[in-house]
């Protein structure tokens, strides 16, 4: 018989890249996402207490809640708030079980954090995975999906809610808040680097900044939101025929719209200008800007060039590849 107190699970999820339409995407328009190569993993352990403990080696920040106290075991008091979102997301899982237990989390992960590529929503949708299959429930991903959402909703604001459907079903998705999304089955190979500017930002502050923009200059953002949707509509069709030179094109048109509502950075600036130089299709800023990551399309045998390019120009860089592996227990 197992032994339910040394019992660990463990789950994890993918990182994201938003191709088209992140910021528009907030405003009702399609985006189009893929889950990336890299991955965050929690295992759970049931406690003799009911206390919740929560160790996050990727965020330097470890702590017990008992009730509504904390007490900080790394990353002082201060870290409290990087790990609520994880212990909503456990709260939730809890009450669903309608059990009062005490549960270990630990979270480890290769996602760069505050960078724009879903590891918050990762490690929400891990989370939940890990600990309701510890408590023997089985839940379906939809309700995954929706009780992560209520977490990233801790994180920023008024998220569409990309981040966590793509960390729970993988591949690539073509986004729409409030609409069923559309798994887009692309057989292409997608060939990106990924250059980090190690500019951390915190995506809720860039996506009330829009807010301001859209309040400011109504009509404007409306003519905006249309044509990012343009863009990712005619993103979706050149994704499909794989003519990755379009792909490229387009995504240096929706740089430009999120340069004009004003989440660029000049970090960003500096390894999209110098992708392009170097020889990649397209480059844009992925996810909420502001520092964080940016993209760089290219063909194959040119993406050791372009990542060359862009760690010369101060950027971390890895090469993505898309992986229709969404959440999953690990073994
Ligand atoms: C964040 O990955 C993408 C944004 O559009 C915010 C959101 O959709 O929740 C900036």
């Amino acid at each position: 018989m197992s032994d339910l107190k040394s019992k660990t699970v463990t789950a994890s999820a993918p990182a994201k890249v938003i191709l088209f339409g992140e910021h528009f995407v907030v405003y009702g328009q399609p985006a189009i996402v893929l889950a990336i190569d890299k991955r965050a993993s929690a295992t759970a352990q049931m406690r003799k207490d009911t206390r919740i403990s929560i160790d996050s080696g990727d965020l330097g920040v470890a702590g017990i809640f008992k009730g509504e106290r904390y007490q900080a075991k790394k990353g002082g008091i201060k870290g409290r708030v990087k790990l609520e979102p994880v212990r909503s997301v456990i709260l939730q899982v809890l009450e669903r079980a309608e059990k009062k237990k005490g549960i270990d989390v630990h979270i480890q992960s290769d996602i760069p954090v505050s960078a724009g590529l879903g590891s918050s929503a990762a490690v929400a949708t891990s989370t939940v995975l890990a600990v309701s299959t510890l408590l023997g429930m089985e839940l379906p991903k939809p309700e995954i999906f929706r009780i992560a959402y209520e977490s990233e909703r801790l994180v920023h604001g008024t998220p569409s809610g990309i981040d966590p459907a793509i960390s729970t079903y993988g591949g690539a998705l073509q986004f729409q808040r409030d609409k069923d999304f559309v798994n887009l089955n692309i057989e292409a190979n997608i060939p990106l680097v990924v250059g980090n500017t190690e500019v951390q930002r915190s995506t809720g502050e860039l996506v009330a900044r829009v807010r301001q923009m859209n309040d400011k200059f109504p009509s404007i953002m409306r003519l905006m939101v249309v044509t990012s949707a343009r863009i990712a509509s005619e993103g979706v069709e050149a994704l499909r025929t794989g003519n990755l030179q379009t792909v490229g094109t387009l995504m240096n048109i929706n740089h430009a719209l999120l340069c004009a509502i004003d989440v660029s950075h000049e970090s960003l600036e500096r390894l999209v200008h110098t992708a392009r130089k170097s020889g990649a299709y397209g480059a844009k800023l992925t996810g909420g800007g502001g520092g964080g990551c940016m993209i760089a399309l290219a063909e194959e045998k040119k993406l050791g060039k372009v990542m060359a390019a862009i760690q010369k120009a101060g950027g971390t860089a890895f090469q993505a590849r898309k992986t229709d592996e969404g959440l999953r227990l690990e073994r």
